[in-house]
Parts: C-alpha cells; structure tokens; sequence
C-alpha cells in the first residue's frame, strides 16, 4: 500500500506516518526529513535547500523532484510506502505520476489532514525534536518525561530553525498559495480522503485507519 500524507505545516502528518509505519509496516519518506539530512550531510540537495528551507520558501519543483526519484530508484518498499510533504505543487503532483508509470507503483490512499490555521501556530511553536532520532515531541500534547530529553535515545530537543514566528508566517503563505490548490485537483480527480487533524493524535489516527480498510 502506497500513501500520500498531506496537509499544512504542523497539521501531524508526520505524526501519524509514524504510526502508519508501526502499523502497516510502510517505509516514511519524509522529503522534509530528506532535505535535513541532506542538509546535514552537506550534500547537493542540502546545500541548495538550506537556503529555501530556513526562512519557509518551498525547495524548487526540479531539485525535490530529482531527489524524490532518486530515492525512490535506490530503494525497495517492502509494504510500501508514505509520501510525507510530497506533492506540495501541481508540478510534482503531475511528476508524481509520471515517475509511477515509470517505476510502475501505484498511489492507493490520498490522505488530507484538515485543520484550522490557528491550532498549526500552537503546533509548531511547541514542538521539539530530537537531534539525534528525530523524533518529536509537543510541551503540552506530548511533552517528553524529562524536560529537554528525548524519550526514545536520551537525546537533546531542540526548535528547528524553521519555527521562528516569521519563518512559521511564511510556510503556511506559502502553503495556501501553493500546496492548497492540490487538494482541488485531487478532489476533481475523485481520489482524496480528508480527515479531520483537529482531535487528539490518536483519534486522527483511528479515523486513518477506518479510511483505509480494504485497500
Ligand atoms: P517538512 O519537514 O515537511 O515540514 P512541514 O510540512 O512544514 O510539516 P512539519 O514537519 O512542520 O509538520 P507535520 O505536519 O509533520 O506535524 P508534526 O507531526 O510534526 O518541510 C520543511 C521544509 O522542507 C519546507 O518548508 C520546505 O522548505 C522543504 N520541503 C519539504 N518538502 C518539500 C516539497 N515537497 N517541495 C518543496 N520543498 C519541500 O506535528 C506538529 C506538532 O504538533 C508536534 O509537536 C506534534 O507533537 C503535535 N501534534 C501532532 N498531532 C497532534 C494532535 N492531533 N493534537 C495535538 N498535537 C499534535
Ligand atoms: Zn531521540
């Protein structure tokens, strides 16, 4: 089963593509998480998205297209797989397309997170990774044991560059203009499911689940 995750910053999908993987046994590709290791590991892909990602602009269409195919060319998906944040314009959502007929995959659930704008705030100034697992944490809806400390590996928590309040203020403009229009053009493609990201983590996840029964 292959799935594409979407909705606005901070509205959990990469929240739940946890649990779909514990599930389902699915592999997460998160490009948000791709373009940081990349970053990380200062190869082509991290230096040109450093810039794009640290004051909210989308990566260019080309660059995140060239290292969604790379990826998925170089790996197998033996339950298949959760697109996080990947398509975020039409053009990778067409490119999409076209690189399934040609590595011959199909997408079988589209999954869109709803939720009203000022709850996103609230999410992402809260939020806290871990700077050795990635893992996230929330201080008020998940926070972690100990204050500062990841739960899972006993690593640092740190913000991400990305949520200063302007950074926050540019992603989500950037989000209505861009990424917004692909819920239309799924909907008139008939194949989008929406969920409410508007409840406690776990009922977003049973809605999930329930959505995706028979696929
Ligand atoms: P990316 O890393 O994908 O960031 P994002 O889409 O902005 O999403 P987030 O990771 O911020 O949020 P999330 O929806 O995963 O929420 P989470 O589960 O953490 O992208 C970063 C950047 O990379 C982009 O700005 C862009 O520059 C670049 N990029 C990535 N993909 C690209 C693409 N395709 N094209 C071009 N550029 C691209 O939850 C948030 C918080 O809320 C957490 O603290 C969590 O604990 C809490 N929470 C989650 N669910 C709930 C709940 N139900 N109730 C209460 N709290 C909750
Ligand atoms: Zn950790």
């Amino acid at each position: 089963m292959n799935i594409i995750l979407m909705g606005p910053p901070g509205a959990g999908k990469g929240t739940q593509a946890e649990r779909l993987v514990n599930k389902y046994g699915l592999t997460q590709i998160s490009t948000g998480d791709l373009f940081r290791k990349a970053l990380r590991e200062q190869t082509k892909f991290g230096v040109i998205a450093k810039y794009f990602m640290q004051f909210g602009h989308l990566v260019p269409d080309d660059y995140t297209i060239e290292m969604v195919r790379e990826y998925l060319k170089e790996n197998t998906f033996e339950n298949g797989f959760i697109l996080d944040g990947f398509p975020r314009t039409i053009v990778q959502a067409r490119e999409l397309e076209s690189i399934a007929k040609e590595f011959d995959f199909t997408i079988d659930a589209i999954i869109n997170l709803d939720i009203p704008v000022e709850k996103l705030i609230t999410r992402l100034s809260g939020r806290r990774t871990c700077k050795n697992c990635g893992a996230t944490f929330h201080v008020e809806f998940n926070p972690p044991k100990v204050e500062g400390i990841c739960d899972k590996c006993g690593g640092a928590l740190y913000q991400r560059e990305d949520e200063s309040e302007e950074a926050v203020k540019i992603r989500l403009d950037t989000y209505n203009k861009q990424t917004r229009p692909l819920i239309d053009y799924y909907t008139m493609k008939g194949s989008i499911i929406n969920i409410n990201g508007d409840q406690p983590m776990e009922d977003v996840f049973k809605d999930i689940e329930k959505s995706l029964e028979g696929k």
